[in-house]
């Protein structure tokens, strides 16, 4: 089929690597020139572990090209996917624009008649505002579908591939069967339904994974308060399977493109749709309160922050990717050197766009050792493999101080404790 995907990001350029990989003719159009000149000669715009070489292999193959142009994106066009950004507005609602200015492209230059495909995570029932835009402005005949994206970025390709359902939202038997048709070769459960409801699965998913962190987030503070141990208590009602073990690690909280968005997004969508969904207001207000709490914590030991060197392991807002969107680092970074601290920082990956982030006001280090010499507190920040294991009588002689700060609860404090560390975690005894 010729398929055209609007939008390179994390969610576009994955989608449509593994689509050509599938043997579909694909157009990848992004408004971003520099990202599709890269895109061209085989260049990936973000890290995601096997990526370039599939994108390679689609050029290779000629299923894959890139373009700015809708016009050539769209000429033989039987299907498009959106998977433009839905950023937060500055209001806290979700940020329309892109998926507006798509419309309109595809509204003045579609040239054949196409199922137009949301994936990017949109308000439900937005497409009924966009029927309108395209009725205005184009003949041809077109139908709106959905299939919601679950990808998490650091596996992105490998889930693309292996997904653990395909959600089909659609007005049609016919728009139904092409989309099962198109996702024949991928394993995973199949759910059909309509288009609103496919949008709400989306929301509801980022949402409920997001109220699992905050739960455990504030047992974790509870945990603190009466000395128990959350590690413990996490794994005991994990072990009920109708809890479940996964997005129960307490620590600084969630960060990324989606999470802090999307339940944001939702608040929004039900005030306006008549509902106060509260416990979502409560959740970001607890994840957004984790990295003072970490701090408070550890101001309690040292007293300020004044002039203090600080290193922090990690910059990306989790292992497996240079995605600083959202990061627990941003408000972390800031809040310690609005405190007066002195920041070197390290991450595999990040640090080219931790730059972007933060500019000069910290010092980048080329690898963990180069990050802790001399430092009186360490912070680790992302749960990267390389900081899991690390070898603690090495940190401790190249430490000036002897504070490690736990932010993902990697560490058993008992341990830390005998190489001479003062361990600062959440809910650990
Ligand atoms: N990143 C994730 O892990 C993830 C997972 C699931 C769903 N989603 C959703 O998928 C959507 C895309 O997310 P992302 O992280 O890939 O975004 P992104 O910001 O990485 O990429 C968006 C791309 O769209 C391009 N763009 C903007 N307007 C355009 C237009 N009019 N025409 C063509 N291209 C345009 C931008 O230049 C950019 O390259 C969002 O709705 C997001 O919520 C993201």
């Amino acid at each position: 089929m010729n398929i055209t995907v609007l939008g390179t990001g994390y969610v576009g350029i994955v989608s449509a690597a593994v689509l050509a990989d599938f043997g579909h003719n694909i157009w990848g159009l992004d408004i971003d020139p520099k990202r599709v000149e890269n895109l061209k000669k085989g260049k990936s715009p973000i890290y995601e572990p096997g990526l370039e070489e599939l994108l390679q292999k689609g050029l290779e193959n000629q299923k894959l090209q890139f373009t700015t142009d809708y016009g050539q994106a769209l000429e033989k066009t039987d299907i498009i996917f959106i998977c433009v950004g839905t950023p937060q507005a500055e209001s806290g609602e979700v940020e329309l624009k892109y998926v507006y200015s798509a419309i309109e492209q595809i509204a003045k230059n579609l040239q054949n008649p196409s199922l137009i495909v949301l994936k990017s995570t949109v308000p439900p029932g937005i497409h009924l505002k966009l029927k309108e835009i395209m009725d205005q402005n184009t003949k041809v005949s077109y139908e709106f579908a959905s299939t919601p994206e679950f990808l998490r970025e650091g596996t992105a390709v490998s889930d693309t591939f292996n997904p653990d359902r395909i959600i089909i939202g659609t007005e049609s038997e016919k728009a139904q069967n092409t989309l099962l048709e198109i996702h024949k070769g991928l394993p995973g459960k199949r759910l059909c339904t309509d288009i609103i409801s496919a949008q709400m699965i989306k929301y509801a998913s980022n949402s409920f994974l997001a109220c699992k962190i905050s739960f455990a987030n504030a047992i974790a503070r509870i945990c603190d308060l009466l000395g128990a141990n959350v590690l413990d208590v996490m794994q005991g009602i994990g072990m009920d399977n109708r809890i479940g073990e996964k997005f129960l690690s307490p620590g600084l909280g969630f960060g990324g493109s989606c999470f802090p968005k999307d339940i944001k997004g939702l608040y929004f969508l039900s005030k306006q749709a008549g509902y106060d969904f509260k416990l979502l207001d409560e959740v970001s207000e607890i994840n957004d309160s984790q990295v003072a709490y970490y701090l408070t914590k550890t101001e309690k030991i040292i007293g300020n922050f004044a002039d203090k060197n600080i290193t922090i392991l990690g910059l990306a807002f989790k292992p497996d990717t240079d995605d600083m969107r959202e990061s627990r680092t941003i408000p972390l970074v800031n809040e310690l050197l609005e405190k007066g601290a002195k920041i070197t920082a390290y991450d595999p990956i990040a640090t080219e766009t931790a730059k972007v982030v933060f500019g000069d006001k910290i010092i980048y280090a080329k690898d963990k050792f180069e990050a802790i010499r001399d430092c009186d507190i360490l912070i680790l920040a992302t749960d990267w493999n390389e900081f899991k294991n690390m070898d603690l009588v090495k940190i401790k002689q190249l430490m000036k101080g002897n504070i490690f700060v736990d932010g993902r609860n990697l560490y058993n404090p008992k341990d830390l404790k005998q190489f001479g560390f003062v361990y600062v975690g959440i809910g650990r005894i």
